[in-house]
């Protein structure tokens, strides 16, 4: 049942790293322990007792973690900003929202960037106020704009030219006047994976600088007294380490606007340069802090500006992946474990959990890397060669394609999987008719689902017959 004997310290095969929050890289929340019986432990509650009561796969997320890092990311913005022009958070709803989450982070200062109807009414719902929401989209519905006009949304982002004139007509027949954003496409590109690098020029998101669009789409935002230009966004991609891409074109958006102020007499008062900022999921590498964040974007803009002859505008960004995705972990329960013989002759150990592709896809999607641990026991068998894979009928259907287990992993185990609090639940589906997940949220005080696993029932309800 083992597969051979590697060494531990070969990235492809190392074993997740013990939980350690003093060590910047940890893709573990801040929350995780390792208990004296060998048990990883979440706020002081036992992984197996967890598991035990609510069952398997489980998202876990750890509620003070991510107040911590909305609370960090706030402080460190105001911090940056406050000898500039001020500075609002914004969370991106679509790494992983819920009601609680609002709550949590709008307690902790931030707003909140939705990206449909429903992201809207859930922000709506948790009494987020909606002056204090941002409604994106590159194919907004009338019913959505006509939701945001209607409770008043603080900005919605303008993606394309032919939204000008619905939102400038939904406005006027409800009387009222939207304030707008212009998303622009500066031909940065960042992030980890092509799929997930959103600003360069052929996709779908927003209005070229390049061929003139982002230009035109001033003009006529300006041409309509229904709207109210505040500024530019841009969002470079996702998933990134290096923060010089957001200077470059922090840069080209603020030529953009300074253009303007000089040939239309507007000075737009805001920007928003996006979210993207990356976070460790296996442990290699520290990702910036938001005080490292917050510094840098507050020296572009203002070196940019000084350089233009133009005041600072207010800024904003919109986090999501940092802000929730170390907050959280999937547990998963071991079943089949086998050991394969690969073409070099060498072995790997497939160890098949209870949930898959369908509770994080960002793996089979993204080429995403992940790691994993033992978390119902401590092991001192060998550290194999594994593969941790779903429970789904295609081959392509891998939690964490590379890591090191102990070569004793055995059914009944629990594995946990850190790192996946966002775009895990969000983009989590019912492939093989499995019911998705729940979220609980656990503090030292309280646990809870804050969205509760989906039963075969709620699944097979769907189907009309
Ligand atoms: N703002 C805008 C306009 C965005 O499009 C996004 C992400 C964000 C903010 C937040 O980016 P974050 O800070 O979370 O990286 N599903 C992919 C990520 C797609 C992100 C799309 N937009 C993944 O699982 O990696």
């Amino acid at each position: 049942m083992s597969g051979p004997q590697v060494d531990p310290a070969s990235l492809q095969h190392r074993p997740a790293p013990e939980p350690d929050a003093t060590d910047p890289a940890t893709p573990w929340s801040a929350g995780i322990r390792r208990t004296a019986d060998g048990a990883l432990a979440l706020a002081g509650h036992d992984l197996p007792a967890l598991a035990e009561t609510h069952g398997t796969p489980v998202y876990l997320l750890d509620a003070d973690d991510v107040r911590a890092r909305a609370r960090a990311y706030v402080e460190a913005f105001n911090a940056a900003f406050a000898d500039l022009a001020g500075a609002d958070v914004y969370y991106a709803g679509k790494a992983f929202l819920s009601v609680a989450v609002a709550r949590w982070v709008h307690a902790e200062g931030m707003s909140i960037d939705v990206a449909s109807g429903v992201e809207l009414a859930t922000a709506l719902r948790a009494g987020v106020p909606a002056q204090r929401l941002a409604l994106h989209g590159n194919n907004k519905s009338d019913a959505e704009l006509t939701e945001a006009v209607t409770a008043g949304v603080g900005r919605v982002v303008i993606d394309s030219l032919a939204e000008i004139e619905r939102l400038a007509d939904l406005a006027a027949a409800h009387g009222r006047r939207v304030p707008v954003m212009v998303r622009v496409t500066t031909g940065v590109h960042a992030g980890g994976h092509d799929f997930i690098a959103t600003a360069h020029e052929d996709q779908k998101f927003g209005l070229s600088l390049r061929d003139g669009a982002a230009r035109e789409a001033v003009r006529r935002i300006l041409a309509r007294p229904e709207l109210e230009l505040r500024g530019l966004h841009s969002h470079i991609g996702s998933q990134i380490m290096d923060l010089a891409g957001f200077g470059v074109a922090a840069k080209a958006l603020l030529r953009l606007r300074a253009e303007v102020a000089d040939s239309d007499g507007v000075l737009m008062p805001e920007l928003d340069l996006g979210g993207g900022y990356g976070i460790s999921y296996i442990g290699e590498q520290a990702p910036p802090r938001p005080q490292e964040v917050a510094g840098a974007l507050a020296t572009a803009v203002n070196d940019a500006c000084a350089e233009l002859g133009t005041p600072v505008p207010h800024i904003s960004v919109e986090p999501g992946r940092s802000v929730i995705g170390p907050a959280g972990l999937t547990v998963y329960r071991v079943g089949t474990v086998k050991p394969v013989t690969l073409d070099d002759g060498g072995q790997r150990l497939y160890v098949s959990v209870d949930g898959g592709m369908s509770d994080n896809i960002r793996t089979a999607l993204y080429e995403a890397d992940y790691t994993a641990a033992l978390a119902n026991r401590r092991s001192q068998a060998p550290i194999v060669a594994s593969r941790v894979v779903g429970m789904h009928c295609e081959s392509g259907d891998i939690v964490v394609r590379d890591v090191g287990l102990p070569s004793d992993v055995r059914p009944g185990d629990l594995l946990a999987v850190p790192a996946t609090g966002a775009y895990g639940r969000a983009m989590a589906s019912n492939y093989n008719m499995l019911p998705r997940p729940g979220v609980l949220a656990v503090t030292e005080e309280e646990v809870r689902f804050i969205v509760r696993p989906e039963t075969p029932a709620d699944v097979m309800a769907l189907d009309l017959g």
